[in-house]
């Protein structure tokens, strides 16, 4: 989602919507626009593109000097014009990035105190609340959001104006973007610099925690306990179409880079350390209907099916069902045995994958019940799965390769192993929880996976001068070598082949002389020494091997002329961390040759045709 402010002693509703015009790339299902001017509060609002919005603004007009606007990418609640924000309630906007997870129980005591809500959104809570502290004496807007930020629990950056006190935003942050611009007699505000960058260069990101409040004579920042804070705003001097890309050169690198934020966002107010479990929100799972399973079939192309070869190991070995994983073209194009106790799983990042949705309508007409972990609310095939859907929240995703939204299927395939373990008795809470302690960890785990960039720098190169590229891996990790093969090839056009390891004598083994880079999976899986083996064949041959190897692991690391250390994650989460090196040689091989990274010729990121 995109959100700008603007207070200042210009007539603001077009400066905002053309900071949202920079946000557009990003994605969106709707836009609006709240200003406060001289007859008090109003807000416009429309589903689809900002277009929809400039043409509802056109026909009638807002007029204000103080302002705030949001392009939104939903999560709670379809696209539509009541979802879109800015929210008001009592003369309070809000616009917001994030997620409140206890918005139901929020949501819950307003309404007995007489509220009445007009959207399905989360954000809607905050402009009631802040309304609320205001009406109960609160000195100012600032004091009155923090009072409402007491109350909620998530992530957050937002915006909030209110016709009591013209002059002004407050802006919060906690783990959402957020900068604040300074102009002559003027601020601004934005969840990404490119939004103000015509207008001021001279910014400050606010950290967790923090507030601001936006005059037209300048913006005043505090800390957490609301103590002021005195910060230097920092020049920005990148381009403004480096600035869409926060400095990256590529999107794909971007985005690489955001799977931590990505993986932690998907797990948010979904794994109860308590509790020992999982709240699959979306998703209808009756513990009879769980129980009752016969198998699971999930359907997916490209990188989702990567994921849901992945998934298959985390559902069989923590829910004891089994899976089978199929191709969604292949599927739909046969006579698929699937009954009413099979639960048929779709992944799909876009939500829109012709073949998926087929696959999807075949299942249910076979009396399947049909579920789906995609990445865009109120999809094509979200829409069509009638037992509910799980969205990732890794936020769009522009690269054509995938990266974010398969390390956040990824998550999602293990909540709902841990859920489907746990309906089906299969998991002990204490047991349960264990497995959501270690995905708790994953973020920080891929962050130290994100430092050693660096050092596949040699690895990049020698694959950039190969005319093919072998990934091996076993278990856990073959989905891996494959997807690392498949974003290789995507990406620099090399051809490259991702194996199961005990299958290299069978075939590829072949192949290997000393042009051949390979690049093996080599984390202690169950039989790993197998693999060890396959490092010593191939460099027997002259081949060059490449290892991502389990952190402490001097042996395997020995047998490789580069490898990269994978923390000591449990063997089913080792793949979210695993894949991340084999995206950056991608990223590296395909940057050193010079293509078209985030556009890779003849693919599409979405593909709607059969
Ligand atoms: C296209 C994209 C791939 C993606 C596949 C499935 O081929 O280029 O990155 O994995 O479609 O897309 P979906 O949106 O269903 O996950």
């Amino acid at each position: 989602c995109g959100i700008v402010g603007y207070v200042g002693p210009r007539q603001c509703v077009d400066l905002i919507v053309g900071g949202l015009r920079k946000l557009e790339y990003r994605g969106y299902d709707s836009a609006g626009v709240a200003v406060v001017g001289s007859s008090g509060l109003a807000v416009k609002r429309a589903k689809g593109k900002l277009q929809n919005l400039v043409n509802l603004l056109g026909e009638s007009p807002l007029g204000g000097c103080t302002g705030i606007g949001h392009t939104r990418w939903a999560t709670h609640g379809r696209p539509s014009d009541e979802n879109a924000h800015p929210h008001s309630y009592g003369g309070v906007a809000v616009v917001h990035n994030g997620i409140i997870e206890n918005h139901l129980e929020l949501k819950e005591a307003l309404t007995g105190r007489g509220h009445k809500f007009r959207s399905e959104t989360d954000t809607e809570i905050f402009a009631h609340l802040v309304a609320d502290a205001l009406d109960a004496g609160a000195r100012d807007l600032q004091a009155a959001v923090r009072t409402a930020l007491q109350q909620v629990k998530g992530t957050y950056a937002l915006a909030v104006i209110s016709d009591k006190r013209p002059d002004e935003i407050v802006a919060a942050k906690n783990a959402s973007p957020l900068v604040v611009g300074f102009g002559k007699g003027e601020s601004f505000l934005a969840s990404d610099v490119p939004a103000i960058l015509e207008h001021t260069r001279d910014v400050v990101y606010l950290e967790e925690g923090e507030l601001a409040v936006l005059t037209p004579g300048g913006i005043t920042l505090f800390g957490k306990d609301g103590e002021p804070l005195a910060r230097k705003p920092r020049r920005i001097e990148w381009s403004a179409v480096a600035a869409e890309k926060d400095g990256h050169k590529h999107f794909m690198h971007k985005e690489i880079w955001e799977q931590p934020r990505a993986v932690a966002d998907t797990i948010r107010g979904r794994a109860s350390l308590e509790q020992g479990d999982v709240t699959l929100d979306g998703m209808e799972l009756p513990e009879d209907y769980a129980k009752g399973l016969e198998r699971i079939v999930i359907v997916a192309c490209g990188t989702s099916w990567h994921a849901g070869l992945s998934g298959r190991l985390m559902i069989e070995t923590l829910a004891r069902v089994p899976v089978e994983v199929e191709l969604a073209s292949e599927f739909r194009n046969r006579d698929p045995l699937v009954s009413e106790k099979v639960m048929c799983i779709a992944i799909s990042q876009s939500g829109e994958t012709a073949d998926t949705l087929a696959a999807v309508k075949i299942a249910k007409a076979r009396g399947a019940k049909a579920f789906s972990i995609c990445n865009v609310v109120g999809s094509a095939i979200s829409r069509e799965c009638d037992g509910g859907t799980l969205f990732t929240r890794a936020g769009p995703e522009i690269g054509v390769a995938s990266t974010k939204a398969f390390t956040t299927q990824l998550c999602g395939l293990y909540l709902l192993a841990v859920k489907l373990g746990r309906l089906r008795g299969a998991l002990t809470a204490e047991k349960a929880r264990e497995h959501l302690e270690a995905l708790r960890l994953v973020p920080g785990w891929m962050e130290s996976m994100i430092r050693q960039e660096a050092a596949l720098m040699p690895i990049a190169k020698r694959c950039a001068a190969a005319r093919d590229v072998l990934f091996l891996g076993r278990g856990g990790q073959f989905p891996v070598a494959l997807e690392g093969a498949l974003k290789l090839k995507e990406i620099s056009y090399i051809h490259a082949e991702g194996y199961a390891a005990g299958e290299m004598k069978h075939g590829p083994i072949a192949l290997i002389d000393e042009q051949m880079p390979v690049v093996v999976l080599a984390t202690r899986e169950p039989a790993y020494e197998k693999t060890l083996g396959n490092m010593e064949e191939v460099r027997a041959r002259g081949g060059h091997v490449f290892a991502v190897v389990s952190e402490g692991d001097t042996h395997a690391a020995s047998l490789a002329e580069v490898a990269l250390t994978v923390p000591p994650a449990p063997p089913l989460l080792v793949p979210l961390l695993s894949i991340i090196p084999l995206q950056f040689l991608a990223y590296h091989v395909a940057d050193l040759k010079g293509t078209d990274v985030d556009q890779p010729r003849n693919l599409a990121k979405s593909v709607t045709v059969e």
